[in-house]
């Protein structure tokens, strides 16, 4: 379960003071894939940072499993998988040496990574080329690889920032399809797209962000019904549309 309270960050560059989240609340629960949706510059990335422990909150509350992301940093880091654009993978190492390097750094027996190797290389359909270099791999295939890197360890809660990104359409299905079964198993997952009809498809609840703002979060079909539209495009335009005019 991750849960925000009234999460607010700034950030300051070259001596300007920039808000980018501004008073986020949401929850998602185990058994949930929720969708952060929002153009770019929402503050989708800065939201999951701080979730993943990477971004210390300026005020409000953010909890993985009941534990606080400022307090209990390394319990969090323990119980999540993330996974961001900014981890490019690349160099002489093969997929396979990645993986088991990474299963080093999270303290896992070989035995245990050998098998979670084996389990994800079939779930991600990446028998094929586990033993190639990242260097030759391709950006789809490396966004998979990068995929299983981050959840290697098994986590109970999974936050992926535009895990399909890169990925073409057989790629995506293959990722919607190991995140369903991820809920199926009882898993929480936050993530974050600008592809309005995977989060239709895969979310179980949404939040639209914009401007560093939750507009609203909530089950796709209540949102339509509330605010009248029949798709998540729609909903956003709606209210931006709604915002801008009584701002
Ligand atoms: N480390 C940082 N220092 C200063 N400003 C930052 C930093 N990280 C993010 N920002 C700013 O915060 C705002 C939100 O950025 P963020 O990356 O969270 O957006 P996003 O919703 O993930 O966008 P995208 O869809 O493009 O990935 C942007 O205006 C960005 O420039
Ligand atoms: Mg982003």
């Amino acid at each position: 379960m991750i849960r925000l309270e009234g999460l607010c960050k700034s950030f300051t560059v070259k001596g300007t003071k920039k808000q980018v989240l501004k008073n986020i609340s949401f929850e998602c629960r185990d058994s949930e894939v929720f969708g952060l949706l929002g153009p770019n510059g929402a503050g989708k990335t800065t939201t999951l940072r701080t979730i993943a422990t990477l971004i210390r909150p300026d005020s409000g509350r953010v909890e993985v499993d009941d534990y606080d992301v400022v307090k209990h940093g390394r319990q969090v880091r323990n119980r999540i998988g993330f996974l961001t654009g900014d981890m490019k993978l690349t160099g002489h190492l093969s997929c396979r040496d990645m993986l088991e390097y990474f299963g080093e750094l999270n303290h896992l027996d070989k035995e245990t990574v050998s098998r979670r190797i084996a389990e994800l290389a079939k779930q991600m359909e990446m028998e094929d080329y586990l033993d190639k270099q990242i260097a030759k791999l391709s950006a789809g295939m490396a966004q998979k690889t990068s995929i299983a890197v981050s959840i290697l360890h098994d986590p109970h809660v999974i936050v992926f920032d535009e895990p399909t990104s890169n990925l073409d359409v057989m790629a995506v299905k293959v990722v919607s399809d190991f995140l369903h079964e991820a809920k199926q198993a009882g898993k929480c997952i936050v993530l974050s797209t600008h592809i309005l009809s995977e989060a239709e498809r895969l979310c179980d609840r949404v939040g639209i962000m914009h401007q560093g703002e939750l507009l609203c979060s909530g089950v796709p079909a209540q949102l339509y019904e509330k605010y009248q539209v029949s798709n998540l495009e729609d909903l956003f335009f709606s209210l931006v549309n709604h915002k801008e005019v009584s701002a």
